[in-house]
C-alpha cells in the first residue's frame, strides 16, 4: 500500500473516496434525545456535502459507522465517506485508528483501490482533543491494519488491497508533527502486518526453521543483527526445557536471536524480547482435542509480535540496546516425544517435572529467559498465547500482563495510551508459586486448574527471578474471531505497538 500525506483543503482532494469523521456530541441521554453528529471538518463544500443527511437523522456518527454519499456537490472527490468515531465524550486517538480501518476495509470490497483519509479538524468540536501528529500515525497505522486480508491461499483470490492511501490535513495544523507521526505509522503498521503475516501462515508452511529464516531475511532488511540457531545450539546451551518440547517433533527448532545495537549507545538499560514461537501446539502427548485444534498454528504470536516489534525499532531507532529471542518449536505427540512424569532441567539449572506436555509455552519461555538475561538483558518482557485461562478470566477484549516490577509495568501501561491496546494486570504471588512446587524436582510445568493464567506466570517468574520483567498472555487477542468494521477475522498482531511503545519508553 503506498501512502501520501497532503496538506490541503478537503473539497480540493481528488480521490475515489474521501473519507471524513464525525463524531456524535449528543450528550443529554433519554428516550426522545436524538444523536448529533458532526463532521470533524471546518471545509464548507464538505460541511454542505453532508448536512442534508446528518440533518435527517438516519446517520447517527456511531463508531465504526458508514454512511456513504456519490458525487457531492462542490467536491473533487467521486464520493464522500462519513465515518463515525462514536460518542464525543468516547473519542481519542484509538477511535481515529479504527475509524481509518473502517475506511479502508469499507474501500476493499467495493474494489475502490485509492483513497483519501482526512485527519480531524482542530477546534471543530470544543473540549475535543485529537492532537494532529498522533492522529497522523494513527490513521496510517489503522489504514495498514484494515488493508490486511488473511485470504493468502485462496485460489481464486482478488487482490482487492487498497492501492493508495493519502492523509489529508488540512492546512493550518503543525506540519512537522503530522508528517513525523505520518512516517511513524507506515513503520509501525507494516511492522503489525508483518507479524499477522507470520502469524496467518499455517503449521506446514511456516516451520521453526521457515519462522527462523522470514526473520533472518527481516533483519537482513532492516539492519538487525541476527543469529538462528537450532538443535546443537540448543544442547550447547543446555536448554533441557525448551528442547523437551522440540524433541517430540521431525522439525528442528529454531533459536532465533536479533540484536538492535544502536551506534553510541554503550550505557543504559539492555531491553530483552522474548517470544513463545510455537509453530503448532498439538499438546503433545497430552494431546488437544481435535476441536479447533487448526487454531494452534497461531502458537507462535507472541514470537510474531516480538519480530513485528524489532522491526519497528530497527526502523525508528530508538536509543536503547535491545536483544529479541524467539524460542520456535512444533509441539508434537511422538515415539521421541516428553512425556507426563519427565523431568527436565532447564538452562538456570532449575529442574521441571512435566505434569501436561500441553503446558510447552512455558518451557521454552524459561529458557529464552534465561538465554536473554545471559546475554545481558537487564529488563525482560515476553509475550506469549499462554493459556486458555487468561482467555477465560479477560475474554476476548484484554490480554493479561504480569510484573515483577512497578517501574517496567508503569512504563508499559503508560504505553497503551498509545499503542491503543488493552491489557489487564493481573496479580502473582508466593501462595501461586506453591501451586507449581513439584515433589521430585523444583518446580511443576502446570499448577493446576485454577489461577492458571497466574501459576504459568509464576512459572516463568522463576526464570526471570530479580531482573524486572513483564508477561504479556495474548492467548485471547491474537487471534480475531468475529471481524470488525476495521479488522479482517483472523490474526490481530496483537501487542507489536505496546511492546514497541514500551521500548521506546527507555530511550536515551
Ligand atoms: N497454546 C496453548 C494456550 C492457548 C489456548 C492459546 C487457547 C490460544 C488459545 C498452551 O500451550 C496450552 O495448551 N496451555 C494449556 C496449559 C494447561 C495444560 C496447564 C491450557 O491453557 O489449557
Ligand atoms: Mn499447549
Ligand atoms: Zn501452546
Amino acid at each position: 500500500m503506498k501512502t501520501e500525506l497532503s496538506f490541503a483543503n478537503f473539497a480540493g482532494i481528488e480521490t475515489e473516496l474521501l473519507a471524513v469523521l464525525a463524531t456524535d456530541t449528543q450528550t443529554a441521554k433519554g428516550p426522545d434525545i436524538k444523536a448529533q453528529p458532526v463532521l470533524l471538518s471546518n471545509d464548507e463544500a464538505v460541511k454542505a456535502a453532508a448536512a442534508a443527511v446528518l440533518a435527517s437523522g438516519e446517520y447517527k456518527a456511531g463508531a465504526n459507522e458508514t454512511l456513504l454519499l456519490h458525487a457531492p456537490a462542490g467536491l473533487a472527490a467521486k464520493r464522500l465517506l462519513i465515518v463515525g468515531l462514536g460518542k464525543q465524550a468516547k473519542v481519542t486517538v484509538h477511535s481515529v485508528r479504527n475509524a481509518a480501518g473502517t475506511a479502508v476495509r469499507f474501500a476493499k470490497p467495493r474494489g475502490i483501490r485509492e483513497l483519501a483519509l482526512a485527519l480531524p479538524e482542530a477546534g471543530v468540536v470544543p473540549g475535543l482533543e485529537l492532537p494532529p501528529g498522533p492522529c497522523a500515525r494513527a490513521a496510517v497505522e489503522g489504514a495498514f491494519v484494515g488493508d490486511f486480508d488473511p485470504d493468502t491461499y485462496r485460489s481464486d483470490r482478488k487482490d482487492l488491497s487498497v492501492r493508495s492511501v493519502t492523509v489529508v490535513a488540512a492546512s493550518v495544523v503543525d506540519q512537522d508533527a503530522v508528517k513525523a507521526g505520518f512516517a511513524e505509522g507506515i513503520i509501525i503498521g507494516e511492522s503489525q502486518n508483518f507479524a499477522r503475516t507470520l502469524v496467518n501462515e499455517p503449521g506446514n508452511k511456516l516451520t521453526p526453521t521457515v519462522l527462523g529464516q522470514r526473520a533472518g531475511q527481516m533483519a537482513a532488511e532492516t539492519g538487525l543483527k541476527w543469529d538462528i540457531f537450532s538443535t546443537d545450539k540448543l544442547h550447547e546451551l543446555k536448554m533441557g526445557a525448551f528442547w523437551s518440547v522440540s524433541q517430540g517433533s521431525e522439525e528442528p527448532p529454531a533459536l532465533i536471536v536479533l540484536r538492535y545495537d544502536p551506534p553510541g549507545v554503550t550505557e543504559g538499560p539492555v531491553l530483552g524480547l522474548v517470544g513463545k514461537g510455537i509453530t503448532f501446539d498439538t499438546g503433545g502427548i497430552s494431546i488437544k482435542p481435535a476441536d479447533n485444534m487448526e487454531k494452534m498454528k497461531y502458537d507462535m504470536a507472541g514470537g510474531a509480535a516480538m519480530l513485528g516489534a524489532m522491526r519497528a525499532v530497527a526502523l525508528l531507532k530508538p536509543k536503547v540496546r535491545v536483544i529479541c529471542i524467539v524460542c520456535a518449536a512444533e509441539n508434537m505427540p511422538d515415539g521421541k516425544a516428553q512425556k507426563p512424569g519427565d523431568v527436565q532441567t532447564a538452562m538456570s539449572g532449575k529442574t521441571i517435572e512435566i505434569i501436561n506436555t500441553d503446558a510447552e509455552g512455558r518451557l521454552v519461555l524459561a529458557d529464552g529467559l534465561t538465554y536473554a538475561k545471559s546475554l545481558g538483558a537487564t529488563h525482560l518482557i515476553d509475550a506469549a498465547t499462554l493459556t486458555g485461562a487468561c482467555v477465560v478470566a479477560l475474554g476476548m477484549i484484554n490480554a493479561g500482563a504480569f510484573s515483577n516490577d512497578e517501574a517496567a509495568f508503569e512504563k508499559f501501561q503508560a504505553g497503551l495510551a498509545t499503542s491503543g491496546e488493552k491489557f489487564w494486570r493481573l496479580p502473582l504471588g508466593d501462595e501461586y508459586a506453591d501451586q507449581i512446587r513439584s515433589e521430585i524436582g523444583d518446580l511443576k510445568n502446570t499448577g493446576g486448574r485454577w489461577g492458571g493464567a497466574v501459576t504459568a506466570a509464576e512459572f516463568l517468574k522463576a526464570f526471570a527471578e530479580e531482573t524486572p520483567w513483564i508477561h504479556l498472555d495474548i492467548a485471547g487477542l491474537a487471534w480475531i474471531e468475529d471481524k470488525k468494521p476495521y479488522i479482517a477475522k483472523g490474526p490481530s498482531g496483537v501487542a507489536v505497538r505496546s511492546i514497541l511503545e514500551w521500548v521506546r519508553s527507555y530511550s536515551a
